[in-house]
């Protein structure tokens, strides 16, 4: 199960950063030209937001089951060393407030009246997700 939910985190990593990156770039482009905000466009924003929350519950569930995780952090010693600390608290922490921002940034979105607003709504607040998704990546587990 472990090896399992690790490569099912590892390789939904990239397809929820992807989507993030186009996204915002999507809303942004929105923004800028003036468009009208339509029911493709909230569908779009949707994927990312789907892709990040099934990211959320994976990492959630391998967080206790994985020797990185919850262990690492109970066990002692992991607030000393920057590797342990890293996949035992900073990046479980750090993602969970970037997917509430992710979260915010596509309900705000559907509550707001004008479409330059609602596409502003989904790139900044999903560009901050992302920013701090990328903060806090163990990148040498990850590609190294
Ligand atoms: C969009 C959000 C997230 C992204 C993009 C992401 C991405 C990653 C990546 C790329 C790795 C390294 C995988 C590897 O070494 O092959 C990783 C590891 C890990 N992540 Fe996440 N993660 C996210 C959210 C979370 C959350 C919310 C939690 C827990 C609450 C979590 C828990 C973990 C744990 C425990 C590991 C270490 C797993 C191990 O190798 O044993 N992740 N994550």
């Amino acid at each position: 199960m472990y090896t399992g939910l690790q490569h099912a985190h590892s390789g939904l990593a990239y397809l929820a950063l992807a989507a993030l990156v186009l996204v915002i770039i999507y809303a942004l482009i929105g923004s800028l030209s003036g468009k009208a905000f339509t029911e493709k466009d909230r569908k779009i924003a949707m994927i990312a937001f789907i892709l990040s929350h099934t990211q959320l519950l994976i990492g959630l569930i391998l967080y206790f089951v994985s020797p990185l995780g919850f262990s690492l952090l109970t066990g002692g010693g992991a607030m000393s060393d920057s590797a342990a600390r890293l996949t035992a608290l900073e990046h479980p922490l750090i993602n969970i407030v970037a997917i509430v921002l992710i979260s915010i940034g596509y309900i705000r979105a559907k509550k707001l009246q004008e479409s330059r607003a609602k596409f502003r709504s989904i790139y900044m607040l999903y560009a901050v997700g992302l920013v701090l998704i990328l903060s806090r990546i163990p990148w040498a587990a990850w590609l190294g």
